[in-house]
């Protein structure tokens, strides 16, 4: 049996930023992906790199998603001289936007806290809003700025780094779901998979939404579960939008080729990713109060993907307590994209033994997740 460093069971963007990081560092590494990489949420993401538009209050997802969305400028030349692709790092920044005086208080104090902590948020009201981004609708009170709030392409960011990941060796394989994960005490020995049984090292359950299904069969209650996002996409016949325009669960992104893409509902509905009118029609009933003469651009597609929720909303960083060669990177739900690169990054450190300058307690002291038997 060919016996690997680590095996990675996920090609989503954290399966994948992982092995890359291992890859690099000359580690033997398989990623197991049950469909194709980035077939899910990873490909289906709208990229944003949310780190100050996504939180209402500090804390220690903030500090994370600011380091990581500050690796991106140097990835993307990294990640295309590896393989080739561009992820189209966009820095033309978001407007969080606010309809009424109480959420322009709101916003306003959270550009507050953000000032505080050093960042750009800029409170902008209604006329200035509109002379950078006149498309916007009449009807809004303002808008938190956020300059460093960039996008890239969540699909060729994920294949960027897959590709990278191979060009160093490591091995991406499509179609092969892991069936079993089979343990000896308190180390797992080999993933049974469709397409084989596979040794290593090192484990790493990286499987997205999936993953609370995969860690019940070490009996591991990893409180990880699926919430639906729906998203479209329309051909823009509209004067360009420059920035990424986010208001109640509606956010639009201009994207290459004149494009926009529209996300996401947030529904609780286990498994079942389809599409519904609901879901969708709420969507674009948000993406026209922001952008009205978004009605006459023609549709290009929809779709629909499962976010990887976990109960307290933090996301799992690390070794899994009780096993002593299974790490967990899973449960990043809405961050995922923008957090792949510091989560590549902190779990190669942790199964080559490097030193980890950010502090993970929080994700790992209270969640140490033991198995139940
Ligand atoms: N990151 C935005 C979303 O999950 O919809």
């Amino acid at each position: 049996m060919n016996k690997k460093d680590v095996v990675i069971i996920g090609g989503g963007i954290i399966g994948v930023a992982i092995a890359y990081q291992l890859a690099k560092r000359g580690k033997s590494v398989t990623v197991l992906e049950k469909d194709t990489v980035g077939a899910h949420s990873s490909g289906a993401a709208g990229g944003m790199l949310g780190a100050q538009v996504e939180f209402s209050e500090p804390g220690p997802l903030v500090d994370l998603s600011l380091r990581s969305r500050a690796m991106f400028t140097e990835l993307a030349k990294e990640l295309c001289e590896a393989s080739g692709i561009d992820i189209g790092l966009n820095k033309a920044g978001m407007l969080r936007v606010a309809w009424t005086e109480e959420e322009a208080e709101a916003l306003q104090k959270r550009g507050a806290w953000q000032q505080a902590m050093g960042l750009n948020a800029e409170w902008l009201d209604r006329v200035e809003v509109k002379r950078i981004e006149p498309m916007v609708s009449d009807e809004i009170a303002g808008a938190l700025y956020l300059q460093d709030d960039a996008q890239i392409s969540a699909p060729d960011t994920t294949r960027a780094f897959a590709v990278a990941a191979a060009r160093h060796g490591a091995a991406i394989r499509e179609r092969c779901e892991a069936l079993e994960i089979e343990r000896t005490d308190n180390r797992i020995t080999s993933v049974l998979t469709t397409q084989g049984r596979l040794t290593a090292d090192y484990y790493v359950l990286a499987a997205g939404a999936w993953s609370g299904r995969l860690a019940r069969m070490l009996n591991l209650p990893l409180d990880v579960f699926p919430i639906k996002g729906e998203a479209f996409s329309v051909f823009s016949t509209l004067q360009p939008i420059q920035k990424t325009l986010y208001s109640h669960g509606c956010y639009i992104v201009p994207k290459d080729g004149n494009r926009l893409l529209v996300g996401a509902s947030s529904a609780d509905c286990g498994f079942d990713n389809r599409i519904t009118i609901d879901g969708l029609q709420q969507l674009m009933a948000k993406a026209l109060r922001l952008l009205p003469a978004l009605k006459s651009c023609p549709l290009e597609r929809t779709w629909a993907s499962l976010r990887p929720q976990t109960k307290d909303g933090l996301p799992y960083f690390g070794p899994v307590a009780s096993f002593d060669n299974l790490l967990a990177a899973t449960g990043h739900y809405r961050n995922g994209i923008l957090l792949s690169p510091l989560t590549g990054e902190i779990i190669a450190r942790m199964i080559t033994g490097e030193d980890i300058d950010v502090s993970l307690a929080p994700f790992t002291d209270k969640r140490h997740a033991q198995p139940v038997f």
